[in-house]
């Protein structure tokens, strides 16, 4: 019983197509026709698999390998929406190892103890509907099912809606599900796995990320006969904000990053002066005291910055997750799987968030990571060597085996 690369690679290659862009990286927003597209795909081939498929109210996709026993399930999964310009392996590469591991069951006649459920969670990303990780969190109950539907992409569109749209507004509970295990396969998305020559990350835990939102309200004028005293300008002081930032970063260090990713200027013309600034705050690190130090320290830097510029603003902090530890026995059965797969491997912490930690809150979960090419990640140039993922997906398959039991 064994992964089989030649199919597995042909898979990535046909999702990936799915939302392609013209540099070979992947636009496949959360609840677009192409994320539509790509989930009839999936779920095409989980149907061919033998999997029993269901959807549940947040668009979560299940497909149910039946078990000998009446236990709960070991289930694998992960995400495929994508952000803007990102590439194909963040996500999908897990749903699609997940997938064949489900087709070298099925090849090698394998029936397990526990059921095998391959699970696809909607909008993983957070780049087209806020927060990220939004239907794993509902079904967590860490995220409330009609905040969730509320939520509203640029143009003011509703999550909800647009699971309506294109027909992934399924009837079953979104709830918390007993499961015996989760697991998902990731990329790495950093340097370390690649720097040290290694084809397995054993995850032993994800970062705290705490997300805000700050809206910064000047005045808009005429970029002409408004004399530079009388103004009140939203962008310059926003832009001191940003500088601000990646400045309690580097006053705090270690682990901490910061980071500004998205930032809205209105009216956004060449004459006139910014009335309105929107921009995002993500910051991570291992210890959540930490989170809470870089919120204090942030806190007074854009009062004071406003104050200056004689602008309002409003400042939410509407997202935070705790670090997440696995569990330790995934962690252990994870570790020794990567060792029988015969892969390079060492115990690491993810930077990036995953399903995995809200699963985590309400089961034993754990990860297994894959190097990315020059650490990179959420942009087209994303890679992982085939050869790299066969470690991966066998690490997967042996560690889905062991926590399923062979019947
Ligand atoms: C998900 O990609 C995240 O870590 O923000
Ligand atoms: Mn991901
Ligand atoms: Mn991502």
């Amino acid at each position: 019983m064994r992964i089989d690369k030649g199919r597995l690679e042909r898979s990535i290659e046909e999702l990936g197509r799915i939302g392609q862009t013209p540099r070979g990286g992947l636009t496949r927003l959360a609840l677009s026709d192409e994320d539509k597209r790509g989930r009839d795909w999936m779920v095409a081939r989980m149907r061919e698999a033998g999997l029993a498929v269901t959807v549940d109210q947040m668009g979560n996709i299940f497909g149910q390998r039946r078990g000998e026993a009446a236990l709960p399930p070991v289930i694998m999964g992960s995400h495929i929406d994508s952000v803007p310009t990102g590439g194909k392996y963040d996500g999908q590469l897990g749903v699609l190892c997940a997938l064949e591991v489900v087709r070298a069951l099925n090849d090698g006649g394998i029936n397990t103890r526990c059921p095998i459920t391959l699970a696809i969670f909607t909008n993983e990303e957070g780049a087209r509907f806020q927060p990220a990780m939004i239907a794993s969190g509902v079904m967590a109950g860490k995220i409330a099912l009609e905040d969730a539907y509320n939520a509203r992409d640029k143009d003011g569109i509703r999550l909800v809606d647009e699971l309506e749209r294109i027909g992934y507004l399924g009837a079953e509970p979104c709830v918390a599900r007993p499961f015996r295990a989760y697991l998902e396969l990731h990329i790495e998305q950093g340097p370390f796995l690649e720097e040290e020559g290694l084809t397995v990350g054993v995850v032993e835990g994800i970062v705290a990320i705490a997300w805000s939102r700050l809206t910064i309200h000047g005045v808009q004028d005429h970029a002409g006969p408004t004399p530079m005293r009388v103004r009140h300008d939203a962008l310059v002081a926003a832009a001191e904000v940003v500088g601000g930032v990646r400045r309690v970063a580097r006053e705090i260090g270690g682990d901490l990053v910061a980071t500004v990713g998205n930032f809205v200027v209105a009216p956004n013309i060449v004459n006139a002066i910014p009335g309105r600034v929107m921009l995002s705050i993500d910051t991570r690190d291992p210890s959540d005291a930490t989170l809470d130090r870089a919120r204090a320290m942030l806190e007074p830097i854009v009062r004071d910055v406003c104050a200056r510029e004689g602008v309002r603003y409003e400042l939410e902090h509407y997202w935070r997750v705790p670090y997440t530890p696995f569990d330790r026995d995934v962690v252990d059965t994870v570790e020794r799987a990567a060792k029988a797969s015969g892969a390079r491997y060492r115990r690491i912490r993810s930077g990036a968030g995953h399903d995995a930690q809200y699963m985590a809150a309400i089961g034993p979960a754990g990860m297994v990571f894959v190097p990315s090419r020059d650490g990179r990640s959420h942009c087209e140039e994303e890679f992982t060597a085939i050869d790299d993922i066969e470690h991966g997906a066998t690490t997967l398959l042996l560690a889905a085996l062991d926590l399923a039991g062979r019947a």
